[in-house]
């Protein structure tokens, strides 16, 4: 076994520790509990799980396909930077020492400039070099997002929340591409268009996080529409894979990509609503967890019977093939989006008189973030930095 693979342990390790953050924000804004716990990490519930469970998971999966090709030894150095950097950026959040957040970020984005080498190189031996350029796009987002995320938190900020999500997005739009070549040609050709709108939608939504007061409206709107433009011909080009049913892995296949797709115009359609009518906590909420947790998480599922054969060395049990994951991922995701509205509304948090919809969202995170400072304050050091100030 690889030795980079000891990496994979902390991955799942990260997963959990962002989990168990995300429960305590939601439980701390339901209003379940006033004492959040491990709430030094609160603003960096999204950032734990893209940089630490999500950039350690991917860049160890193309580590292991890159070592068929003769490429430079410095990619065998590149899971463990990714984890190195993820665990330092937290050890920098937890101790609120920022040059350690900036150590970690500096460390995660050299092991991503070694993982755009490797999938640049792959693409260069590849007949079909399109899904790598997909690949290296999610690269690029999330080497912006952990530049953007020295300085600045993703809680309540849209922009910048999708941008950390453009790496595990436009990782698996490339992974579908590269899958569905044989199957469904067709997609293949629609792809060729499909990377030059989808580094427009990146620009766009780069400079919303970085500018958010430019022009905020026409710029994400355009920005959602371009999501559209890709997810629409790709779903219709899978349609056929969702209800193939010859084999069980070709049925597990088709329902988790009907799930997978489900989440993703659910989420594409709450950034709508939030981009017309103006951003909400319930509305942030449901489009960031019908993307990450829908899509993405669906999508993992899907995806794991063709991976975890190759990291684990073992041949896959299609007969041991189970959906039971996707029920409760779905259902629960189902019941969280869905109750979000709900119980918000008695809450009466819905968006603001102002016509931006953000100052609404302002408004509320400044009573999160009130909370936050509150149990900092009374439990922990005062932060020498703190990226919630920053609004
Ligand atoms: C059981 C699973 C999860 C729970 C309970 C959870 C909980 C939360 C809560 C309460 C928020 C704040 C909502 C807001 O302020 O709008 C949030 C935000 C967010 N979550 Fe999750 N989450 C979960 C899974 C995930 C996953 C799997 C991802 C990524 C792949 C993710 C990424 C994000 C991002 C990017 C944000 C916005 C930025 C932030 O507030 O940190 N979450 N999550």
């Amino acid at each position: 076994m690889k030795i980079q693979l000891v990496v994979l342990p902390i991955a799942i390790l990260l997963m959990l520790l962002a989990l168990a953050v995300g429960i305590s924000k939601l439980l701390l804004m339901g209003g379940v509990i006033t004492q959040p716990f491990i709430s030094l990490l609160l603003p960096n519930h999204g950032q734990l799980m893209v940089f630490g469970f999500l950039s350690i998971l991917l860049a160890t999966e193309r580590y292991l396909g890159a070592l068929a090709f003769p490429f430079h030894p410095i990619i065998h150095s590149m899971p463990f930077l990714v984890a190195a950097g993820g665990i330092i950026q937290i050890t920098g959040w937890v101790s609120n020492i920022f040059p350690l957040v900036l150590g970690g970020s500096v460390i995660l984005i050299a092991g991503f400039i070694i993982y755009i080498y490797i999938i640049t190189s792959i693409g260069k031996r590849s007949a079909q070099p399109l899904p790598f350029k997909y690949m290296s796009l999610a690269a690029v987002s999330l080497i912006s997002a952990s530049i953007v995320g020295i300085w600045n938190s993703p809680v309540g900020n849209l922009p910048f929340s999708m941008l950390l999500l453009g790496f595990p997005i436009l990782t698996i739009l490339g992974e579908r591409v590269e899958l569905t070549r044989f199957v469904a040609p067709s997609i293949s050709s629609l792809a060729r268009y499909g990377i030059w709108i989808l580094a427009v939608a990146f620009a766009l939504i780069l400079i919303q996080t970085l500018f958010p007061a430019v022009a905020y409206r026409p710029l994400m709107l355009t920005w959602v529409l371009l999501l559209l433009a890709v997810a629409i011909p790709l779903a219709w080009g899978e349609r056929r894979l969702m209800t193939r049913g010859e084999k069980i892995l070709h049925r597990y296949l088709g329902v988790h990509l009907m799930a997978a797709y489900g989440w993703l115009f659910l989420g594409i359609i709450a950034l709508l609503v939030i981009v017309v009518n103006g951003q909400t906590v319930a509305l942030m909420d449901a489009a960031t967890h019908s993307l990450a947790i829908g899509f993405i998480g669906s999508m993992i599922l899907a995806h794991a019977p063709i991976i975890l054969p190759a990291i684990l060395g073992r041949p896959l049990i299609e007969e041991r093939l189970n959906r039971l994951p996707l029920w409760l991922l779905t259902t629960g995701n189902f019941f969280r989006v869905v109750s979000e509205r709900t119980c918000r509304r008695n809450r009466s948090e819905e968006s603001d008189s102002f016509g931006s919809g953000r100052s609404a969202y302002a408004t509320n995170r400044c009573c999160i973030c009130d909370c936050y400072a509150q149990v900092n304050s009374a439990f922990f050091r005062q932060p020498s930095f703190n990226p919630i100030k920053t609004h």
